[in-house]
């Protein structure tokens, strides 16, 4: 297998290089003037497995995407996977509002019927997936790494800050790999950076907290559960998500309320505490034996 890594993925390429022992293709990844994506893979890949490592966020990595594709195809490879870190385009699952576009469609759409298999990590929404109608798809669960990071303190109790299935889902993972309790509080979205945690009782008084989400955006989600943790009690509060996109210096404020806050690598950033490469490598390496 050789990785072909997209312009936002270098870390998490690395980690996967060296986790699994597979070579990193040289590239060229640059932008025109006009601000245009340049992509050129020098390496040769002619016969080999291939991973593109490449985002669907921001937009622009979408054509770096289909580029890199392209570019790979070009090469005559034995086969070209996709694994998307962080897939943008995932909240416009269907139509919401009369003349709105199906956005999580679209992005499904340009990406299908090019790979021989797309690997996605926790995505957000289960309806995007269906969209990617003939090529193999995987979802990767991350709370099971955060959860080992944060084997060493002592975790009482993982909660979600969200009552969604999914999220609750998400918490109960963590906590079965830290064989702890697990609880959630219920949220209202009030807007895109406020939400409303309803008043439930946790039990965590004198108890070490781990928080676990799929995705950090301006933190506010994390940062009400933080707040309410104290209230009732927490003894030390952590948190940890899988996409850390920390817009509205939400990182910043999160490292004042918690004792620690984390992230995996799927967006890079200097919570990327925790890889993913382990999912990705076993999932590989399980095909291939
Ligand atoms: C929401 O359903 C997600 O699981 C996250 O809780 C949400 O995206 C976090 O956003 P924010 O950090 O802006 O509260």
């Amino acid at each position: 297998m050789i990785i072909v890594r997209g312009s936002s993925s270098a870390l998490l390429s690395e980690h996967l290089a060296a986790e699994s022992g597979w070579g990193l293709a040289s590239s060229e990844l640059k932008r025109f003037p006009d601000g245009e994506s340049y992509v050129r893979v020098v390496s040769p890949l002619e016969g080999e497995d291939i991973l593109v490592v490449s985002a669907t966020f921001p937009d622009s990595n979408i054509i770096e995407t289909l580029l890199l594709h392209d570019a790979v195809s070009r090469k005559k490879p034995a086969s070209i996977r996709l694994l998307v870190p962080y897939y943008g385009y995932q909240r416009q699952d269907k139509l919401f509002k009369d003349g709105e576009s199906v956005s999580a469609e679209v992005i499904a759409g340009v990406l299908d019927n090019r790979f021989d298999e797309i690997m996605t990590v926790d995505l957000h929404a289960e309806g995007v997936s269906k969209y990617i109608r003939n090529t193999k798809t995987k979802n990767f669960v991350a709370s099971p790494q955060i959860a080992k990071h944060f084997r060493r303190k002592e975790i009482d109790t993982v909660i979600s800050p969200d009552g969604g299935l999914r999220a609750v889902e998400y918490a109960k993972i963590a906590a079965k790999e830290l064989g702890c309790d697990y609880d959630y509080f219920l949220k209202e979205r009030i807007d895109s950076a406020t939400v409303k945690l309803y008043p439930k009782k946790v039990d965590v008084k004198d108890r070490n907290v781990l928080i676990v989400d799929d995705i950090i955006a301006t933190g506010g989600s994390m940062l009400a559960a933080i707040r309410r943790l104290k209230e009732l009690g927490a003894k030390h509060i952590y948190a940890g998500c899988t996409h850390g996109l920390f817009t509205d210096s939400a990182l910043a404020k999160l490292k004042e309320a918690a004792d620690e806050v984390i992230s995996t690598d799927t967006i890079e950033s200097e919570a990327s505490a925790v890889s993913i490469a382990p999912l990705v490598s076993e999932h590989l390496f399980e095909l291939r034996h």
